[in-house]
């Protein structure tokens, strides 16, 4: 007879419900997005949206529509009424018995999540620590996949350290990103603001997309380019940039104090900035 056994309890299997077939849980062959509102509009939602098509699309996942997306989005942020609100959701490529190439047509799972944004003034206002941790991922961190494992040991190690992020080193020596946000480096004389290239080494993440469009209207020159933790610990000013929070000063490197250990004054330009680009977003989402 075949058997499985959830917990202590023994089941047949083809009484086993499709959640537990997930090839997301088996493989974590599926893709995910987390987007956010202020006051109750959704910031960004089309970026986000068409970057999860491109998630979708990059490893094959077909059978849901962006349309659908957004009309479910859309049902549960009307539903759960959090102007504030963190939305978290996946897509896998459905479920069926433990096999490594899926069966044609398969029917894509989805399932989404939504809770209150996490408050961020006080990490804005304090600053964040941070620690380095060797990335250990896949070679195409440009696909926002369910394969989170070296992303949470990175986190675990950093949290273990009270720092709030872990900053991923690649086997070059270069920074590529946080473990869940982007990584921004500002060196104040020379009005660079800094960021590794995009690439399949890094999530294009829709932060860093708009941090370095309110970043134009500003004396900052944006530069594409990798740095070493060596070259972050020397630089002015450091910042985390991510959906949940925008953009979050990183005031510890490793240890090392970064300026004065307060959040940069250019930082605290970038968040007002942003802020402000949120409003406008809201205003022309209105008028429109
Ligand atoms: N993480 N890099 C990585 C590895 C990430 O996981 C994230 C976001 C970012 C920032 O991307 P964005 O600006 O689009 O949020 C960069 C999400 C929030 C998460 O996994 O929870």
């Amino acid at each position: 007879m075949d058997l499985a056994m959830i917990g202590k309890r023994i089941v047949k299997f083809e009484e086993l419900g499709p959640e537990y077939l997930d090839r997301g849980t088996f493989f974590g062959d599926g893709v995910y997005e987390v987007i956010r509102s202020y006051d109750g509009h959704i910031f960004a939602l089309e970026d986000h949206l068409a970057r999860f098509a491109r998630s979708m699309q990059e490893i094959g996942i077909q059978g849901l529509t962006i349309k659908e997306v957004r009309t479910r989005v859309f049902r549960a942020f009307m539903e759960a009424d959090l102007p504030n609100a963190k939305i978290y959701f996946h897509v896998t490529r459905g479920s069926e018995p433990r096999n490594h190439t899926a069966k044609e047509g398969l029917k894509p799972n989805f399932f989404l999540t939504i809770g209150s944004a996490p408050d961020s003034s006080q990490d804005k206002e304090q600053g964040v620590s941070v620690s380095t941790f060797p990335d250990w991922r896949w070679k195409r961190c440009d696909i926002k996949s369910l394969n989170l494992l070296p992303n949470v040991l990175a986190r675990m190690n950093a949290v273990k350290k009270n720092c709030a992020e872990a900053i991923l080193v690649d086997d070059s020596g270069e920074i590529t990103e946080g473990s869940g946000s982007a990584f921004f480096a500002i060196d104040a004389k020379r009005k660079e603001l800094i960021t590794r290239p995009l690439g399949h080494e890094i999530l294009p993440s829709i932060t860093r997309q708009h941090v370095i469009r309110v970043a134009e209207g500003t004396e900052l020159k944006v530069v594409e380019r990798a740095i070493t933790p060596a070259d972050a610990v020397q630089t002015d000013e450091l910042f985390l940039a991510v959906t949940t929070k925008d953009i979050v000063p990183v005031v510890r490197f490793d240890g090392r104090l970064i300026g004065d250990g307060m959040p940069g004054l250019l930082t605290k330009i970038l968040i007002d900035r942003f802020a402000v680009m949120v409003r406008r977003s809201q205003k022309s989402e209105l008028s429109a």
